[in-house]
């Protein structure tokens, strides 16, 4: 409804009946106060038509999207996603964070196990995406193995890699922030993921290794954004496990030194820090856990700076 409020010059029932819907069905939703919503089918045939016409998640609907994203495990991403989703939470934003990964780490750390219905249920289905309140404002769509068992329906299925994206964009308005945990992989799971972004952010460790198959992992954000998601922008690099030693000073250096200027390696480090491991045994948040920890307070800046650059960078 907000981009046709920015937009008065278009109308409703036009696009209505451009994207070949049953009569003023768009007319019936925008005025049911909630009550009626568009199906999935309906979704897909007027997104092309809204885009058309300049409409751009971004630009009017609330929530920026952000897939936490690197080709390689154990880099800090599914850590990131949880202190980065809790750290804007306690400045006041509504998060929404999607598991994304069959390994379901971040379910498990954030202590739902087993989870009744998950994010595999729902995207080949007309189920919403399932949501766990984990503190107040923040909220988890829970994922494990299962999500592995469908990878092959996002190849094979019609528009499989643009689900994720159809089932966040009925939801875009109830959050200002939706994180997603990305697979270890440039799977098909990640480029859903890259899909239903707005932004990612890549988390890496200091370190050579971290090079090896970057630049095919810079590539396949940049092949999304040409073909299927022109939405999509690179937000920036942010070093994790970051250890005081001259190979993670040199490393950091170098790539801060190489990077590209459109995007930001971040001056915030996240350090590495027993305290991630001990609150992930725990199954219990940073915040609620030692809210003045070193650990926390990481993520915390780190949090302040990219709501600050976002500030700039945000159309
Ligand atoms: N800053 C950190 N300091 C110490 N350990 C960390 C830190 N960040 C993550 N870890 C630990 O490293 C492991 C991998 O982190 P994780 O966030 O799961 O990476 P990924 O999602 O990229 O595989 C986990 O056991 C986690 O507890
Ligand atoms: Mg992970």
């Amino acid at each position: 409804m907000s981009f046709f409020r920015h937009n008065p010059s278009l109308s409703v029932n036009g696009v209505n009946d451009e994207a070949g819907l049953p009569k003023r069905k768009l007319d019936l939703v925008f005025n049911s106060n909630g009550s009626r919503k568009l199906s999935d089918e309906d979704l897909f045939k007027l997104e092309p038509i809204l885009r058309k016409y300049g409409y751009n998640e971004s630009l009017y609907q609330k929530a920026r999207v952000i897939s936490i994203v690197n080709h390689k495990g154990g880099v800090g991403k599914t850590t990131t996603t949880a202190c980065l989703g809790e750290t804007l939470v306690r400045k006041g934003f509504k998060v929404l964070l999607i598991d994304f990964d069959p390994q379901g780490n971040l379910s498990q750390i954030l202590g739902v196990e087993n989870p009744e219905v998950q994010v595999a249920d729902c995207l080949f289905t007309n189920l919403p995406l399932p949501t766990v309140a984990i503190l107040e404002n923040l909220w988890l769509a829970p994922s494990d193995i299962s999500l592995a068992e469908i990878e092959v329906d996002l190849l094979s299925k019609v528009g499989g890699d643009v689900r994720l994206r159809h089932k966040i964009m009925p939801i875009l308005e109830d959050y200002d922030y939706i994180l997603i945990d990305c697979p270890p992989s440039l799977s098909k799971l990640t480029v859903s993921a890259l899909n239903a972004s707005n932004a990612t952010l890549i988390t890496m460790l200091p370190e050579s290794s971290s090079l090896k198959g970057l630049n095919s992992l810079l590539n396949r954000i940049s092949e999304v954004k040409e073909h299927t998601n022109r939405d999509l922008v690179l937000d920036g690099i942010v070093f994790t496990m970051v250890r005081k030693n001259s190979v993670h000073d040199g490393f950091k250096e170098a790539i801060r030194s190489s990077m590209s200027v459109d995007f930001r390696v971040f001056d915030t480090e996240i350090r590495h820090l027993v305290d991630f491991q001990k609150s992930q045994a725990l199954q219990a948040t940073l915040g609620s856990l030692n809210a003045s920890s070193e650990a926390y307070r990481c993520y915390k800046d780190f949090c302040d700076e990219y709501i600050a650059y976002l500030q700039i960078v945000k159309p």
